[in-house]
């Protein structure tokens, strides 16, 4: 009997140097949550000041769009297979970039692997060099949002 209460005092001893163990255990996890909580912002994709803003959210006027495209014309015309400066914009939007036959693209464009989708348009031409470093395309871009968004809707707008 006397046996079996030692051997439960040292059970009982251990316990507690095990609660003791979980104490200070307890102890550490604040601070580590902490540490996560400050990496927390710096892994973030996108901080909110830079929020990105979507092609979607526009309502777009496809008449105004049209006027828009004047800054185009110098390089690019609308008609099929009909290369200038720049490549043919026939059916642009859903185009695979670097696929106009007969246009000597450079190798950011011809190997950009994109798609120009309305929302990939949107965000190229804003800055061209900047979505697309490397680009023969000396265009600095529409910078205001909504002249953007209606030349996209336009260029959607003549898909064939
Ligand atoms: C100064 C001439 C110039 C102007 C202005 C210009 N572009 Fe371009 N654009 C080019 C050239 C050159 C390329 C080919 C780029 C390359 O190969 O790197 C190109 C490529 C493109 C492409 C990629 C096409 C493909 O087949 O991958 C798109 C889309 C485009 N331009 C749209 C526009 C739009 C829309 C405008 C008007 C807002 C515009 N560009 C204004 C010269 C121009």
């Amino acid at each position: 009997m006397k046996r079996n209460f030692l051997m439960g005092a040292a059970a009982l001893a251990s316990l507690a140097t095990l609660s003791a163990c979980g104490g200070n255990k307890a102890e550490q996890a604040p601070a580590a949550t902490e540490t996560a909580a400050a990496a927390a912002p710096a892994a973030a994709p996108e901080p909110a000041a830079g929020a990105k803003v979507e092609f979607a959210s526009f309502t777009t006027d496809v008449a105004a769009g049209e006027k828009v495209f004047a800054l185009c014309r110098s390089c690019h015309v609308l008609d099929e297979g009909v290369n200038r400066v720049g490549p043919s914009l026939y059916n642009v939007v859903g185009r695979a970039s670097g696929s106009v036959a007969g246009f000597s693209y450079s190798d950011a464009n011809k190997s950009s692997g994109v798609t120009w989708s309305e929302d990939v348009l949107f965000e190229y031409l804003k800055d061209p060099k900047g979505f697309m470093p490397g680009t023969k395309m000396t265009f600095p871009g529409i910078k205001d949002d909504q002249d953007r968004a209606n030349l996209v809707a336009y260029l959607a707008s003549t898909k064939k």
